[in-house]
């Protein structure tokens, strides 16, 4: 492509060295995209003729069925997809070919594909976290009314159903879902005619070239869009982000797949077994979620540490984007798909659930707002408690059959009352909290946001 400058063929090892080929073929649909786009634009200002046009056209759809049919030789001696598909476009269809890369540079050619790659896989994405969103709201709505211990510091804190600590997961992503939909906002810009750096002599209708690819307008200053990886930094980090709350969530099963806790049984089909050890069932995938979560944060470190040092505009440290963003992408999207089918097959052990729940001490924060209620000041009130629960501790009786009246004569035999989950629940009503009912509304939203 440059062989006018040079004496010498470039290097063997240069060649596998700097070579994106074997990765940057993903990226050919949108390559040709571009070209298409490109090309039309040449017509328009007279650079090429009708019928150049469609013999550009046509061979790169040949080109392109090729690759889908796994059919096109990928040669690393032409480094990258762009080079790739020009020569073998040229090879094809001769001189109009030799046209195509006229007032274009790979510059704004792989700020276009990867955008437009970027693109195309948040909606991909979209869709899987909100199948895993349906996955964790059919398991809600089963288990609805199911009470279960909620934890802070992995100490028992206060009860709450099943089905309001899987919506909590269903905000968490949510919020991926929206912080991909603002990044896809974002990077839908058009930099082809940026040039390589300096847009070209020759005036392209950028507008034009940006409507046919779907963009919404086009990057305004030539230098930045070259030079601009924060879209692909910004994707890697709202993948990073998602896959963390898929590690949290991961973690919750591996607590209440044990047998300490025994709240959830996964399907065999989504569990390992030990080879020596005969009575293993083993949650590999929410393991192996939260290991994988470890390669997002490094391509997010990566992609970062790439961009950091770069002087204006495009160096070739840029090329070092494409495979931290593949892998993320990939991982995720595994992540997300198997994580939703085990999910919709997982059961709650609903009586190992409920009897960890009726620990009388999940109820200490009612007794105090019991007390409140009374007019007792809320610090007072969390004294008394505190006292009550220290002399069950000690004495080794439940707190709700302590005789509370002996602590303190604020306690009268109506304080009783407070130690009904049920109840307890029911009257858990503001927005947010976690009443039975409460938790039916929210599904019944999520049913239509999703
Ligand atoms: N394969 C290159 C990349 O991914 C394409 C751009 C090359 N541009 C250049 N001036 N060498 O970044």
């Amino acid at each position: 492509m440059w062989k006018g400058r040079f004496a010498k063929e470039t290097a063997e090892l240069v060649q596998q060295f700097g070579e994106s080929i074997s990765y940057d073929w993903r990226l050919y649909k949108h390559d040709i995209a571009g070209s298409i786009a490109h090309a039309r634009a040449q017509v328009q200002i007279g650079l090429l003729t009708d019928e150049e046009f469609s013999a550009i056209e046509a061979g790169l759809r040949e080109i392109e069925a090729d690759i889908d049919a796994g059919k096109f030789e990928f040669k690393t001696s032409l480094e990258d997809i762009h080079m790739n598909i020009e020569a073998e476009l040229t090879k094809r269809i001769g001189a109009p070919g030799a046209k195509l890369h006229t007032a274009r540079s790979r510059n704004d050619q792989v700020a276009t594909d990867t955008r437009l790659y970027c693109r195309a896989e948040i909606d991909h994405l979209t869709g899987s976290i909100s199948h895993l969103q349906g996955a964790l709201l059919d398991r809600a709505e089963k288990y609805a009314a199911t009470v279960l211990p909620a934890y802070t510091h992995l100490q028992r804190g206060q009860p709450v159903t099943v089905g309001h600590h899987l919506l909590a997961y269903v905000e968490m992503l949510q919020r991926d879902k929206s912080r991909l939909a603002d990044c896809r906002k974002r990077l839908n810009v058009s930099p082809l005619g940026s040039g390589a750096l300096a847009g070209s002599t020759i005036n392209l209708d950028r507008h034009a070239v940006s409507e046919e690819l779907g963009f919404e307008g086009v990057t305004t200053n030539s230098m930045d869009a070259v030079a601009d990886r924060d879209y692909i930094a910004e994707l890697i980090f709202a993948i990073s982000l998602c896959g963390v709350h898929l590690s949290r969530l991961s973690e919750d099963l591996v607590l209440w797949t044990s047998a300490e806790f025994s709240f959830v049984s996964l399907s065999d089909a989504h569990t390992t077994g030990s080879s020596l050890m005969p009575q293993k069932k083993n949650p590999d995938v929410c393991e192996i979620t939260r290991g994988k979560t470890g390669r997002l944060l490094g391509n997010l470190v990566a992609i970062l540490t790439a961009i950091k040092g770069l002087p204006l505009t495009y160096n070739r440290d840029l090329q070092e984007d494409k495979e931290p963003l593949f892998d993320s992408i990939d991982t995720l999207s595994l992540s997300l798909a198997v994580n939703a089918e085990m999910i919709f097959a997982m059961e709650f052990r609903e009586d190992k659930c409920l009897a960890a729940a009726s620990d009388p001490m999940l109820l200490a924060t009612d007794l105090a707002d019991w007390l409140v209620k009374q007019g007792i000041p809320f610090r007072h009130a969390h004294e008394l408690v505190g006292k009550a629960v220290a002399e069950a501790v000690s004495t080794g009786t439940p707190l709700d059959k302590l005789d509370l009246s002996k602590i303190d004569a604020a306690y009268t035999s109506d304080a009783q009352s407070v130690f009904n989950l049920q109840t307890a629940l029911a009257a858990r009503t503001n927005p947010g909290a976690p009443s039975v009912d409460n938790v039916k509304r929210e599904i019944e939203r999520w049913k239509t946001t999703i």
